[in-house]
């Protein structure tokens, strides 16, 4: 997508009075994750617009590959692939990494439904890097979620950035977070543009591979108030 398309998308989600992409209780294996080990994108019911953020994204963006870092029990990747086979035209290959062993029994409940689902086990600081040039994999969608540190924020953007189409997008959730705010803005963006999401719980920001020159975008909105104070 171009920057005038990513607007579109992100000011459509904000014009919106309430979420109308999603239903969770259609997602499949959804009911079968259990408890979250950490927080998620859904936290029992708490966030209404994170879904809906990534519900309006795959629907303008289309993409074909998504990767995420930071699995949990899997409500971020049960959204992706559920919502993928209801907004996306094409056939769409998931990818989800997770440090911790636990993740494995919510893979395998995905895996038996969702045949499109790849999971890589280990710290994506070192797995990413040699994992995606050997595959060579071509990304247009990528979700940092996963180690909340400066440096893990840092090196997943910098890990994805060469890997993700022209028109792609690397997402950063959890914004209030100063060290991944910082560390995602520490990776260089030149060549890029970047978006604060609109309604989004506790803030996130989209980082588009547009040829921009690493400007950043605010937008006017309610949900990330005193995110960006400065
Ligand atoms: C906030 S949770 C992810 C939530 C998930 N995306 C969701 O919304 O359902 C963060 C996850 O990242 C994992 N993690 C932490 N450090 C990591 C690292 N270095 N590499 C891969 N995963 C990591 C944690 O084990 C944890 O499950």
């Amino acid at each position: 997508m171009n920057s005038k398309q990513l607007i579109k998308s992100l000011e459509d989600l904000n014009n919106r009075q309430k979420p109308e992409l999603y239903d969770v209780n259609n997602f499949k294996v959804w009911d079968k994750l259990g408890k979250q080990f950490t927080g998620d994108i859904w936290n029992n019911g708490e966030y209404i617009w994170k879904i809906e953020c990534y519900s309006q994204l795959i629907k303008d963006l289309q993409p074909s590959v998504i990767f995420e870092t930071g699995f949990n029990i899997g409500r971020s990747s049960c959204m992706f692939l559920n919502q993928s086979n209801k907004l996306v035209n094409n056939p769409v290959k998931f990818y989800s990494n997770d440090i911790h062993k636990r993740s494995l029994t919510n893979v395998k409940l995905l895996q038996n439904e969702f045949d499109n689902f790849e999971f890589l086990l280990g710290d994506s600081k070192i797995l990413l890097p040699p994992y995606l040039k050997e595959n060579n994999l071509k990304i247009d969608f990528a979700l940092v979620d996963g180690d909340h540190s400066y440096e893990g924020a840092r090196v997943d953007c910098l890990s994805f950035q060469p890997h993700i189409n022209e028109g792609g997008i690397i997402f950063v959730d959890d914004w209030w977070i100063k060290d991944v705010a910082q560390g995602a803005l520490d990776a260089r963006w030149d060549g890029w543009t970047i978006y604060q999401v609109p309604k989004y719980e506790r803030g996130a920001v989209v980082f588009l591979k547009d040829g921009g020159n690493g400007e950043f975008k605010r937008f006017n909105t309610i949900s990330t108030v005193g995110l960006f104070n400065s």
